[in-house]
């Protein structure tokens, strides 16, 4: 078990590259309202069997770490909405996304639908199950548990509920390119397969391309950023029984930490308790009505509302007051085409002799069970 989870920890040059992508500044550039939320979803982390080897003796029994739900809503100028949200779980739910829905109807009508929420997995084999409604993805674990489900309900409702609450204006950024170091074909041999012809089309045997959406405040600079690549969520192998984001889970965390820590400098400067006359002093460019405006909006309204209703540059001003509130940057790494692509990049090996497994049918002796992938922090224990 420890070798995975430093296969996790040692992610680290894939990370620095997606660091780079959020460097770079490209392609689109144009105003939305934008609202990121993460909330925790770990769910019942003993006796509950984990969802994605489909292997019965796979039974939860503590933690590696715990596994969120990150939303982002973006709103268009025409005030358009879309909400995605990523679950730190092997794959999302029609019953799940069905509960949310209602959840979302009776707090906020038709503002998010089946039509503009999307819900989606990371595919991390470590998460407890049971949380589907279809028979073959619940044999496993005996049938629908209650505690998975919820959890994840609840987790995902809080996190969009979070996201809409940050909703403020900021731009979008796109860009793309190549992680080579992060996935390898499952099965090569069968690859091989392929025509020829169909092969020369493609310059890899599996889809590397990275996607990456990052998310920019006006006021506060960069919020978040959202991935897509493929890459199995198995470099926690069946032999675990923590619950864990695996890869995808732990590089969400090491890029929020490392923006977190990148970021401390100015987080201790808006930290400072403020006063408002130390506010005047800062904007005397802020019209006085509007600063009054501004003033009065932070009474609480008779109905328990605040008063919203400010000017923009009142609204600036609110913000700035605001800064400390900045939530946490979301990071989050999403799933897309990883059908054949594993992250164990160094090959299948076999348990008992240590050899590589039959290349063309991943046994060891005619026996599959001894045959376990190896990731870049594989260490010999
Ligand atoms: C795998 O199968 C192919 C096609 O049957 C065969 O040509 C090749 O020699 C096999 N490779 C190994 C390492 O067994």
């Amino acid at each position: 078990m420890t070798k995975e989870i430093y296969n996790l920890v040692r992610l680290r040059s894939s990370f620095l590259y997606i660091s780079t992508l959020l460097l770079l500044r490209v392609h689109s550039h144009s105003e939305y309202l934008i609202g990121l939320g993460s909330y925790d979803i770990t769910g019942p982390a003993a006796d509950v069997n984990m969802m994605g080897y489909a292997d019965m003796e796979q039974v939860a029994s503590g933690i590696h770490f715990r596994l969120r739900a990150r939303t982002f809503i973006v709103s268009d100028p025409q005030g358009k909405r879309v909400v995605f949200v990523n679950i730190d779980a092997c794959m999302a739910s029609q019953i799940v996304t069905l509960k949310v829905i209602e959840r979302l109807k009776a707090r906020y009508g038709d503002l998010y639908t089946e039509k503009n929420v999307a819900i989606s997995g990371i595919h991390t084999h470590a998460g407890p199950g049971g949380y589907l409604q279809y028979v073959v993805y619940i044999v496993t674990s005996l049938g629908f548990v209650r505690q998975s489900f919820d959890a994840l309900v609840d987790g995902i409702e809080n996190s969009i509920i979070l996201a809409h609450e940050n909703l403020r204006p900021g731009s979008i950024f796109l860009n793309s390119g190549e992680l080579l170091d992060a996935g390898v074909n499952r099965s090569p041999s069968a690859y091989l397969n392929n025509p020829s012809k169909e092969r020369s089309k493609h310059k890899y045997d599996t889809d590397k391309e990275m996607t990456l959406l990052k998310f920019v405040d006006d006021q506060w600079g960069p919020v978040g950023s959202f991935n897509w690549f493929a890459t199995h969520g198995t470099s926690m192998s069946r032999t675990n029984s923590l619950i864990s984001g695996d890869n995808k889970g732990a590089a969400a965390r090491l890029m929020e930490d490392w923006f977190e820590q990148h970021n401390t400098a100015e987080r201790e400067e808006l930290e400072i308790p403020r006063r408002v006359s130390s506010i005047i002093g800062n904007h005397q460019d802020i019209h006085e009505e509007e600063l009054m405006l501004e003033l009065a909006s932070y009474f609480e309204s008779q109905l328990g509302r605040p008063a919203t209703r400010v000017s923009s540059s009142a609204r600036r001003v609110r913000s700035a007051m605001r800064k400390a509130d900045k939530p946490g940057f979301v990071s989050a790494f999403c799933q897309t085409n990883c059908g054949d692509v594993s992250p164990n990049v160094l090959g299948a090996f076999c348990l008992d002799t240590g050899l590589p497994c039959d290349f063309n049918h991943s046994t060891c002796g005619g026996r599959n069970e001894l045959c376990y992938g190896r990731g870049p922090g594989y260490t010999k224990i």
